[in-house]
């Protein structure tokens, strides 16, 4: 059996098309474009990597993007400043904190204190409390997680009592991931560094999120037959022929794995560009709750 390969590059490209045609929209009806701040604070090469990307997304869809780079010896109140002045900034629908934080910032203060209705990754303390519990609803559903959900509707599977696997507990994609297929009805287990025999916890998946940032780690006899398995890894692995030295692998061993699975998204060009499409959606979504407030003024 081999898997059908999800095209992640192909759904977020039309969710961007969409995008595009909202701004254009709201311009023409006299709507302020919407506009993104990106907050990098130090060098990390993957980081600046991805606010860059995030930026350049921005533009191509028409929103507003400013770029704000700290250095890594930033203090504390330096970047707790910048946010205060950012939050009450109109034309900065969402504001983006690239992770991780240089060691001695305070990650959880900083993003607290983010205007929960500017909060488009969803990272907020109040946004992710809603998130796991019954009956709330958070303002904005962290990016990745919320790209992957997109993706398993795309991959037509039915998550109501289905058995999924969240291998990872970070606070960016495991641990938002497994709340919201809670919130879909599916039986979830998280597994992590602390979990016994894990191949055996993974065979179990009707559908298996990796996401723990380890290279290829996911083999073929991990997999259940026909199982639905998304990759969220991201690692740069060495490549003495490819330009840049290094080559991007997944957390699951590709090769292996679509010759067992029935759905696999690939990497690069899977979960990747919907992480980006999902914060063009809440960056959309935050210009529009401006709007609201605005107009009940
Ligand atoms: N670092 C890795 N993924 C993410 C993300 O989705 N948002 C932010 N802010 N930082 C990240």
């Amino acid at each position: 059996m081999t898997a059908r390969i999800l095209d992640g590059k192909a759904v977020a490209a039309r969710i961007r098309a969409e995008i595009r045609q909202a701004v254009e929209e709201r311009l023409r009806s006299g709507l302020p474009r919407p506009g993104l701040a990106t907050v990098l604070v130090g060098d990390n090469p993957a980081s600046q990597v991805y606010v860059r990307m995030k930026r350049r997304a921005c533009e191509e869809v028409g929103f507003a993007s400013f770029g704000y780079h700290l250095p890594a010896t930033a203090s504390q109140e330096e970047v707790e400043a910048l946010i205060r002045e950012l939050n009450q900034n109109p034309e900065v629908h969402g504001i983006l904190v690239q992770l991780p934080l240089p060691k001695h910032l305070d990650e959880e203060r900083i993003l607290s204190l983010i205007d929960l209705h500017k909060d488009v990754d969803g990272f907020h303390p109040i946004n992710i409390g809603r998130l796991a519990q019954k009956g709330r609803k958070p303002l904005f559903v962290p990016c990745t997680p919320a790209g992957v959900m997109v993706l398993l509707e795309e991959a037509g599977v039915n998550l109501d009592g289905a058995r999924a696997v969240v291998l990872g507990r970070s606070n960016i994609v495991g641990m938002p991931m497994a709340l919201l297929l809670i919130r879909a009805n599916a039986t979830v287990t998280v597994c992590h560094s602390h979990t016994r025999n894990l191949p055996e916890e993974t065979r179990r998946a009707d559908m298996l999120i990796a996401a723990v940032g380890r290279p290829r780690m996911v083999k073929g006899d991990w997999v259940k037959p026909g199982a639905v398995v998304i990759d969220v890894g991201v690692n740069r692995v060495e490549d003495p022929t490819a330009p840049k030295g290094y080559r991007l692998v997944g957390d699951v061993d590709f090769d292996e794995v679509k010759e067992v699975a029935g759905v696999l998204t690939p990497v690069p060009g899977g979960v990747g560009p919907m992480t980006i499409a999902m914060l063009l959606k809440n960056t959309l979504r935050a210009a529009e709750l401006a709007d609201m407030e605005r107009m009940s003024l």
